[in-house]
């Protein structure tokens, strides 16, 4: 990758993932890019936790985003336009060629994104993050170029690949993650019967906008949790004031039957059916991917759920392929019915072998 860019034109992607999901990754973002008219090489180091879509030209970032939705990406929990890279940068001062750097760009910043790969090598340089975060944002201030009470302006990435290597770029709010590394900050609630209540609250957070989050998940309304034991997704539904009819032949723990809003029933998630419509189902079983999605597309399509937020298991090689073989089984569904439909899917921060999805009827 060139080293000297003309302000404002990306030099290319950089997409980070979790560690192990490169290549995945990459298959996403080529083919994402190649569909947009987007050529370029990809770089990808295995368990690098990023990988480097370098354009084979410079292209300025308004018009890549115009052709490509980096949101809709599924294994990039950050993504953002590189405008540098700076691959010698000394120890004793690598603020004033970072600031220089950005400084060339001649733009403005809502936020400073100082990140790492989510490696252990990166995961070593969070003391010196800790340190140096506070020195380049007073910097950047100083010079002005620092507005946080601007929104609509691009948010700077710093991302830091050991001590001498930095990529510089850009990314709008409705692109990459607000969270520095796509990392949700989200404490474990002492009450929660296990910590995949995180995952659901993750899902709530990435998936639906702030505006969807408040019209349905409101005390009151009712949701059927597919796969439930020991209850961390009823729970934090019931948290947010939902009643919740949780299927699971296992049992469910006594912090989440303590809300008073949980019915356990000991049922097939497969068979079972609601009398009445819900506003949600969840589903969290442990099942192949091609029996899930299906299941989710018929409670959807046939109005038994409004929305639905379920996990599809990956515990195979090619991920990526299985994730497109689903939506396909999804589509496929809502079209016999001629049914529009909205489906996001993201590997979320909580998520091993696995990726979120979330559909609803439009
Ligand atoms: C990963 S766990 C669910 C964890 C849960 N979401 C939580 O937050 O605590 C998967 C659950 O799916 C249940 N399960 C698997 N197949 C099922 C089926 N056909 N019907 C109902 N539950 C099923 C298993 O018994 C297991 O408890």
């Amino acid at each position: 990758m060139p080293t000297a860019p003309q302000p404002c034109e990306s030099l290319g992607l950089l997409v980070q993932c979790r560690p192990g999901f490169e290549a995945d990754a990459s298959l996403e973002l080529q083919t994402s890019a190649s569909a947009a008219r987007l050529e370029g090489k990809i770089e990808a180091r295995a368990q690098s936790g990023f990988i480097v879509l370098t354009h084979d030209k410079p292209t300025p970032h308004d018009d890549v985003r115009r052709r490509l939705d980096l949101s809709r990406l599924i294994f990039a929990r950050q993504s953002f336009h590189v405008l540098a890279m700076l691959d010698a940068l000394p120890e004793r001062d690598r603020l004033t060629p970072l600031l220089k750097a950005i400084e060339s760009f001649g733009s403005r910043f809502s936020a400073l994104l100082l990140e790492t790969p989510d490696t252990n090598d990166g995961k070593e340089q969070s003391g010196f993050l800790k340190r140096f975060a506070p020195l380049l944002e007073a910097a950047l201030t100083k010079a002005a170029l620092l507005r946080p009470d601007s929104p609509h302006l691009p948010r700077l990435h710093v991302f830091l690949v050991g001590t001498q290597c930095a990529y510089l770029g850009v990314s709008v709010a409705s692109e990459g993650s607000s969270w520095p590394m796509g990392i949700p900050r989200l404490r474990m609630p002492k009450d929660a019967p296990s910590r995949s209540t995180l995952k659901l609250a993750e899902a709530i957070l990435t998936l639906l906008s702030a505006d969807e989050q408040k019209a349905t998940l409101r005390p009151g309304l009712q949701a059927v949790d597919l796969g439930a034991a020991p209850g961390g997704w009823s729970w934090q539904l019931a948290s947010r004031g939902l009643r919740v009819t949780a299927l699971d032949n296992g049992p469910l723990a006594p912090s989440a039957m303590a809300t008073g809003l949980i019915e356990h029933l000991r049922a097939d998630g497969f068979t079972w059916r609601p009398k009445k419509p819900v506003e949600w189902m969840v589903c969290d079983m442990v099942e192949q991917p091609s029996r899930i999605a299906p299941l989710m597309a018929e409670w959807v399509a046939t109005g038994r759920c409004r929305r639905s937020i379920f996990n599809l298991k990956l515990p195979m090689k090619r991920r990526y392929e299985e994730v497109e073989r689903c939506r396909a089984l999804i589509d496929q569904r809502m079209r016999t019915g001629n049914i529009k439909y909205t489906l996001r899917i993201k590997h979320l921060y909580h998520d091993r072998e696995e990726v979120t999805c979330y559909l609803t009827r439009r």
